[in-house]
């Protein structure tokens, strides 16, 4: 895991249809990461204008108290419409990112990042502190091809978002449970992520969110996608944020290993021993690294890691 990455949390991104009033009330009171209010595909062509103006009057307000990121998803570069999105949508004062959906090359995030430095300069100057994030949606095979100059292409990127959906139409793909079919795609963009030091990456949308079968696959998606490299899930109802934000912060079990593994390898270092032991398993520098990023995700997420230390404070290398 990269610095950037133990530094990030978005392990649920909620996506809120801009144009209905009723959604976007409801999603004052929820607690979540990032809230990502749509323009896109959520929202007919038709009610676009409204869905602009109800997203610019609802970020003017005060900020939600339990959401830690806002963001909006506009349209598309290629459809003509991301820049009245970014006219409108720009004025508001509490947005925190962007979310681009269908970003196939390069040039799709220049456009974009063009516009942010030209409407907000004050917040894209060469020593802001607070730009805008982008977060891209890979949704496409094109898209796949040219992730590496995706990934180059804006100072400002700081996640990618698999969409599985798109890419199924793309490429006449049916989605079957396993999600096999997506595989080369997700692992795809979880390196290509981790190559660009990008912190965020946030895996495909479960479309089942009612009831407890609902949930259930819902998790097992979650655990598949961390097992992939990813670190969030795309959610289209409140009833998937918390599953999804509990299977992408790490489980009680996995930090009391974690700060074992990280108080045995004090002592050993203190005795001189790069490899040892714990629980019959050999630890050395990998391991050991991947204890401390877990350690650090635990605490971003609120977990009470220095009680875990104490708990734990007497473990000694084997
Ligand atoms: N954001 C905020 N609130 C939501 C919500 C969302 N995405 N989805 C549901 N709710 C709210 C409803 O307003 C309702 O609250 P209320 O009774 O206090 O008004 C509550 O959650 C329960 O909703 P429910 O009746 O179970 O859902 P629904 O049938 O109204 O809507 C969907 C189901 C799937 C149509 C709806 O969740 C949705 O539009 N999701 C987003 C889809 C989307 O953005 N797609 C594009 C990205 S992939
Ligand atoms: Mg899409």
């Amino acid at each position: 895991m990269s610095s950037k990455a133990a530094s990030v949390l978005r392990r649920a991104l909620l996506y809120v249809p801009s144009s209905s009033p009723r959604f976007l009330e409801k999603s004052r009171g929820l607690t979540v990461d990032t809230v990502s209010y749509d323009l896109e595909d959520s929202v007919t062509p038709a009610q676009k204008p409204a869905a602009r103006k109800n997203i610019q009057d609802f970020l003017s307000q005060p900020r939600p108290p339990h959401i830690n990121e806002l963001s909006v998803r506009i349209n598309a570069v290629s459809s003509g419409l991301a820049l009245d999105d970014l006219t409108s949508v720009l004025q508001a004062p509490n947005l925190d990112a962007l979310v681009i959906p269908k970003v196939n090359r390069a040039s799709d995030l220049h456009f974009v990042t063009d516009v942010l430095r030209h409407a907000l300069p004050e917040r894209h100057s060469a020593s802001s502190t607070n730009p805008l994030k982008l977060i891209a949606l890979i949704e496409s095979a094109e898209a796949i091809t040219n992730l590496n100059e995706i990934c180059k292409a804006s100072p400002y990127l700081s996640g990618l978002i698999f969409a599985a959906e798109d890419f199924a139409l793309d490429l006449s793909l049916t989605r079957t449970p396993s999600l096999m079919e997506f595989l080369y795609a997700r692992s795809a963009i979880a390196t290509a992520a981790r190559a660009h030091d990008l912190p965020s990456t946030i895996d495909l949308v479960c479309t089942s969110f009612r009831g407890p079968e609902g949930l259930k696959t819902l998790e097992q998606e979650c655990l598949q996608g961390k097992g992939l490299g990813f670190n969030g899930k795309q959610c289209i109802h409140p009833s998937q944020v918390e599953v999804a934000q509990r299977a992408f912060a790490p489980g009680e079990k996995e930090v009391e290993w974690a700060m074992r593994v990280v108080i045995g390898d004090e002592k050993a270092d203190a005795g001189g021993r790069g490899a040892w032991t714990l629980d019959g398993k050999m630890i050395d520098v990998p391991v050991v690294g991947k204890a401390k990023a877990t350690v650090q995700r635990a605490q971003l997420c609120g977990i009470d890691v220095d009680a875990i230390r104490e708990k734990w404070k007497h473990q000694e290398p084997e």
